[in-house]
Parts: C-alpha cells; sequence; structure tokens
C-alpha cells in the first residue's frame, strides 16, 4: 500500500452529492459538497426522484473536483470508499455504481462505509485534525455518540479493538428524526428548507420559556407489540432490546407546534411568509434564502410570537437530547461523548452539552459544522480502518437502504 494512505471518499445517501480525499483517516486533503437545497426547498423535504437526478448530474464534476483539489490523480489513491447506506435507495446507487466503476477501471479497492459510521468518524477527523500527529493514539478510546440527522436519531457506543471500531446500538427515535422534526416545524412557520439553520438562526432572539413543549419518556408497548413504524427515521434498528430510557420520540412536537400556529393566528403570517421567501413557483430551482443573521432581520421577517416559537421548540428539543444522552452515558460509565449529525451544527445545542458535559465532569466532541451536515471526508476517515484491516467491499455490493450500525 502506498505510505500516504489516500482515500477518496463518496458519498450520496440523501440530498448532498459529496467527494473527498482524506490523507490516513487524519487530513483533509479535500472535501466537495454539492447541496440540492434549491430543488428540494419549495417542497420542505427531501423528493427521493429528483434526488438521483441530480446527484447524477453532479457525481462525476464533483469527484473531478475533490482530486483536482487535493492535487491528487486517481493513481495516487489507495482506495475508494463508499457510503451503502442507509439513506435513499436510488441515490445511494449512483454513487456506489460510480465508485464500482471508477474501482474497476483504475485497479483501486472499494471499501463500503456505514452512514451513521461516517458521522460518528467525522468527530474522530476533526480531532485529529486539530492535535498534533503524535496524540492519534489518545483518540482511541471509546465514546458514546449521538447521531441527530434528518434521517437518524442514534445513540450509539463506539468502541476502539485493535484499530477497529465496533458499535453497540443503544437507543433511537421510534418515529421522526431530530433534524426531521426541525424540517416540519420550520415548514408549519413558512420557512426554508432545510429548517435547522432556519430556527437555529431565528430562536436567538425569541424567549425560550415561552411555550413549555415537553417530552415524556416513551412507552415502548406499542413497539414491543411488532408494529411496522412509521417513518423514515424508524426503520431502520430495532427498538424491542433497547432500555425505553434512552428511545427519543419526536413526531408529537410537530403536532404540538401545529396546534399552537394555529390558536395563536400565527397560520396565516406563516403562509404569507413563505409565500415572501419563495415567490417563484413553478421554477425547477429555488433562490436560496439566507437566514436572517440579526434581530431586525429576524422581527422583519417574524412576529416576536413566532420568534418565541421557534426558540421554545428549539429548547424543549435540545433538552430531550441532552437528557437522554447524559443519561445513557451515565449508565453506560461513559466519560467521553461525541455529538454529530446535521443537528449537531445547532448553537443552542453546542453551548448547552458543553455546559452538562461540564458540570458532570466528562468530555463533549463535536466535528466542526461543516463536517457536521453530510459530507465525504468523514467517509473516507471511516474507511481508514477498514483498508488497514483490508476489509474490502465484495463485488456485488448494492444500496442498503436501511443498513443497520451496531
Ligand atoms: O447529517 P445531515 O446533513 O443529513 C442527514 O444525514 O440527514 O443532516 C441534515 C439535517 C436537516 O434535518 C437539517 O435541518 C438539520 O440537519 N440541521 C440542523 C442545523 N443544520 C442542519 N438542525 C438544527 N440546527 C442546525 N444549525
Ligand atoms: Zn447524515
Amino acid at each position: 500500500m502506498d505510505p500516504r494512505g489516500l482515500i477518496l471518499g463518496i458519498e450520496t445517501s440523501c440530498d448532498e452529492t459529496a467527494a473527498a480525499v482524506v490523507e490516513r483517516g487524519a487530513r483533509t486533503l479535500s472535501s466537495v459538497v454539492a447541496s440540492q437545497i434549491a430543488t428540494h426547498a419549495r417542497y420542505g423535504g427531501v423528493v427521493p426522484e429528483l434526488a438521483s437526478r441530480e446527484h447524477l448530474r453532479a457525481i462525476v464534476p464533483v469527484v473531478r473536483a475533490a482530486l483536482a483539489q487535493a492535487e491528487i490523480a486517481l493513481a495516487d489513491l489507495d482506495a475508494i470508499a463508499v457510503t451503502a447506506g442507509p439513506g435513499l435507495a436510488g441515490a445511494l446507487l449512483v454513487g456506489i455504481t460510480y465508485a464500482k466503476a471508477l474501482g474497476f477501471a483504475n485497479n483501486l479497492s472499494l471499501i463500503a462505509v456505514n452512514h451513521l459510521e461516517g458521522h460518528i468518524h467525522s468527530v474522530l477527523l476533526h480531532e485529529r485534525e486539530a492535535q498534533s500527529a503524535h496524540q492519534g493514539a489518545e483518540q482511541d478510546r471509546s465514546a458514546l455518540a449521538l447521531v441527530a440527522s434528518g434521517g437518524h436519531t442514534h445513540l450509539l457506543l463506539a468502541q476502539p479493538e485493535e484499530g477497529t471500531w465496533h458499535y453497540r446500538l443503544i437507543g433511537r427515535t421510534v418515529d421522526d428524526a431530530a433534524g426531521e422534526a426541525y424540517d416540519k416545524v420550520a415548514k408549519l412557520l413558512g420557512l426554508g428548507y432545510p429548517g435547522g439553520p432556519w430556527i437555529d438562526a431565528l430562536a436567538l432572539y425569541g424567549n425560550p420559556h415561552a411555550v413549555p413543549f415537553a417530552f415524556s419518556q416513551v412507552k415502548t408497548k406499542a413497539h414491543l407489540a411488532g408494529k411496522t413504524p412509521r417513518t423514515k427515521g424508524a426503520k431502520n434498528a430495532p427498538i424491542a432490546p433497547l432500555d425505553p430510557r434512552f428511545l427519543f420520540s419526536f413526531s408529537g412536537i410537530k403536532t404540538a407546534v401545529l396546534r399552537h400556529v394555529e390558536l395563536s393566528g400565527l397560520r396565516a403570517e406563516a403562509q404569507e411568509r413563505m409565500e415572501r421567501l419563495f415567490p417563484r413557483k413553478g421554477e425547477e430551482k429555488q433562490r436560496i434564502v439566507k437566514p436572517p443573521g440579526t434581530r431586525e432581520a429576524a422581527l422583519a421577517l417574524c412576529s416576536q410570537a413566532t420568534l418565541d416559537l421557534a426558540a421554545s421548540f428549539q429548547h424543549a428539543l435540545v433538552g430531550d437530547l441532552i437528557k437522554k444522552t447524559f443519561a445513557a452515558a451515565e449508565s453506560l460509565g461513559a466519560v467521553r461523548i461525541f455529538v454529530t449529525g446535521g443537528v449537531a451544527a445547532n448553537r443552542e445545542l453546542r453551548l448547552r452539552f458543553r455546559e452538562e458535559a461540564r458540570l458532570r465532569g466528562v468530555e463533549v466532541s463535536f466535528p466542526t459544522p461543516a463536517l457536521s451536515t453530510d459530507n465525504a471526508a468523514m467517509i473516507a476517515a471511516a474507511a481508514w480502518p477498514r483498508l488497514l484491516a483490508r476489509e474490502f467491499a465484495p463485488a456485488e455490493l448494492s444500496a442498503d437502504p436501511s443498513l443497520i450500525l451496531g
């Protein structure tokens, strides 16, 4: 193997076409992300057929750009890593098919990576980049990881053993994912997509205690009865053996926000805002509108009541993530927590997790905000231990939309 340990990562599981070159799982030489936000914005969520089409358009230029920015030729690579699941079947297939073809044509091995494992490795990659090389081994200690994104909300115990990482599922959502709740609430409030960055920005100017949203403990009875899970967030892993204290449920808060919107007469305001933000109906791509960055801009877009609602929703959701994550850490004796996935980009979440960790004397780490959301550097980083262990993907590798980790 080339001593440089160069891996090209490819990620197409949802609505980002991404490619990156990472050296030895520790140094990002390039990370290119083509977002499809403009395509999906007017639907308030990802449309699978459109996602596959956009990946097909973007995959070749994105991979070329990643190689060019890294100043790397295909011949310099040691392997290609690709997300095999979980995610949208058609979207995953674009990345997998392209990675296979590229590998075959250039005689490069293929490594299959679980998207959730990628999110966990984004924290490790960030830590490695922040530390000097000789501190590297220090990092290989077990951690409890909260992966909170648009498709997943999982608590996983990550444990290194002779260079390979093993995962144990500790908790997960029984319905919507945390990011999905952000996206649905943002849609209800007539804000842009994805909803997380909008609510993150607006919550700064609202009163988080204005509306007392509550999360209760998930009751497992209904799920243990063998009911089919309802949403994309629910279908990726079995619930039965998990401790109910570590189960999440985010579908209720969306209904509570809806009720509040109707009762406080905020619906007309939300509709008018949506039309103002996305006026060009019927056009294929929407213009990209950024969330407001000042109190004046926030108040020009939303009433104080809407800002209070956004702040209260976020306060409750972050509180629930904190409560269950730290309860799981305590019960497992974990003193190191990773928080990753798109929702980990949230400012209030970072502040409050840090504060709670300080009070409890445990460590908490996040990736950079750019590494929190979907990217391919995390896929290339997760593949590095697999390359060392020579764990390659079989020739018949295919997309697994409900691939399980742990
Ligand atoms: O990890 P990611 O890019 O894609 C998935 O694997 O799903 O996560 C995207 C999700 C979206 O639901 C988005 O609203 C949410 O992460 N998100 C945020 C923030 N930035 C992105 N949620 C809260 N606060 C943010 N700043
Ligand atoms: Zn993700």
